[in-house]
């Protein structure tokens, strides 16, 4: 599938690759985070970002932020469930093919993808052009995974690694897109 926009991953794991606990609890990343100091590259990350797509499950986790994660740029939501109209700061598609059809519209650059569903839901499209993976020295042994079947094998490149203080460990890998 081809869109005229990249789509970028950015995202925290644990060792054993999960994103959060079941129950949602991300103190055990957030934790090792800020025992690392300083942003991890999110803000060079960031900057480069106009739209973001995540899940209704990323998008009510960051409900209970302090501030909204997602000024100044547009937010789509994947979700069948969420009211549409129901928060202003978010456009609602129900499905994959009308989010890219709406950041085509809106013409949008570079695209945020975050979520593990919606990440996955991207990579079996082989949409996902880069992924930014920072991982915490720990295991949890169960959670929401980040990873998990993709329809095949996805081919990557390797293009960096950094280690921050408190073991913590951050890897991007360009994906090599398959349209
Ligand atoms: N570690 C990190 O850096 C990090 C980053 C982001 C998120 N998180 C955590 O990860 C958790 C959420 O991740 P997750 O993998 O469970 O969920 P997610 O991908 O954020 O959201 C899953 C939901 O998105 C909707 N969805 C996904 N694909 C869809 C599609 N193709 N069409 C329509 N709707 C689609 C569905 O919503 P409906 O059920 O409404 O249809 C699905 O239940 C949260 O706890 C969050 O805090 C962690």
């Amino acid at each position: 599938m081809s869109v005229p926009f990249t789509c970028s991953v950015f995202i925290g794991v644990s060792l054993d690759g999960f994103i959060a606990r079941e129950d949602g609890d991300l103190e055990w990343l957030v934790s090792r985070g800020e025992a690392a100091g300083g942003d991890l590259g999110y803000d060079a990350f960031i900057s480069g970002i106009d739209a973001v797509v995540t899940g209704r499950g990323t998008y009510e986790a960051g409900l209970s932020f302090e501030t909204w994660p997602h000024e100044g740029r547009h937010c789509a939501v994947l979700s069948t469930t969420l009211e549409e109209g129901a928060d202003p700061r978010i456009t609602v598609y129900r499905d994959l093919g009308s989010c890219l059809k709406g950041l085509t519209e809106r013409g949008a650059k570079g695209v945020y993808v975050d979520g593990g569903q919606v990440i996955r839901t991207f990579l079996r499209e082989g949409l996902i052009d880069t992924m930014t993976i920072t991982t915490a020295p720990v295991l949890i042994g169960s959670g929401l995974p980040l990873f998990g079947p993709v329809g095949g094998d996805v081919p990557l490149v390797h293009v960096s690694t950094r280690t921050f203080g408190a073991g913590v460990v951050q890897s991007t890998y360009a994906v090599e897109r398959r349209d």
